[in-house]
């Protein structure tokens, strides 16, 4: 997050940037979903020794105070907690519940040509199971699954002839940014 809002300044188009973590780790419910299909106990506690604190001081040491830091669980976050258009996430989750929810509610806030990618889209690479979520998703909507180096693709359709001015549109987010 930090290097992603940097980055933007630093090409002269910097946008709100909105990160959602529980910044706590994993939901117990969640990942015990996961380890039913696959992923392996040992991971349970990852990134929980995270918090909302750590984050923002980890963001001012970069320079990217602008961050707009979200707390909560993305499948149960209040609909107004997020904003209303989105341009481009990241979903980096890892765990196939969140994943699938995350995709849910951004895609339907996705500008015409907005982007999402999702992190840790391997076959057979056992552990995490955010593929899952990824393809659920996709078969839900009818959606072509598009894969390039271990992340999966979503691309929302183009409205042509729109007046759409891309650079009002506001947002970027990350979904589980709870690693600065
Ligand atoms: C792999 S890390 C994110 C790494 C970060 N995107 C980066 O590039 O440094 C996964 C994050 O997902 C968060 N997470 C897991 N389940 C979540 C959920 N249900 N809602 C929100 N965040 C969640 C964890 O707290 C953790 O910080």
């Amino acid at each position: 997050m930090a290097w992603s809002i940097a980055f933007l300044r630093n090409i002269g188009r910097p946008k709100p940037y909105f990160g959602v973590d529980t910044f706590s780790g994993f939901v117990a419910t969640q990942f015990d979903a996961d380890v039913a299909t696959g992923n392996g106990e040992h991971h349970r506690y990852a990134f929980s020794a995270g918090s909302l604190n750590l984050v923002r001081r980890v963001l001012a040491l970069h320079d990217a105070s602008s961050g707009i830091l979200i707390q909560g669980d993305i499948c149960t976050l209040p609909e107004t907690d997020l904003p209303p258009q989105i341009a481009c996430a990241l979903v980096d989750v890892d765990l196939a519940m969140p994943v699938e929810a995350a995709l849910e509610r951004i895609w339907a806030r996705l500008v015409p040509g907005g982007r999402i990618v999702v992190d840790d889209c391997y076959e057979n690479r056992g552990d995490w199971q955010a593929i899952k979520g990824y393809q659920a998703f996709c078969r839900r909507h009818a959606l072509p699954e598009t894969y390039s180096g271990g992340m999966g693709f979503l691309i929302a359709p183009e409205v042509l002839e729109n007046d759409m001015n891309y650079s009002t549109v506001p947002v970027l987010v990350e979904v589980g940014n709870g690693v600065p």
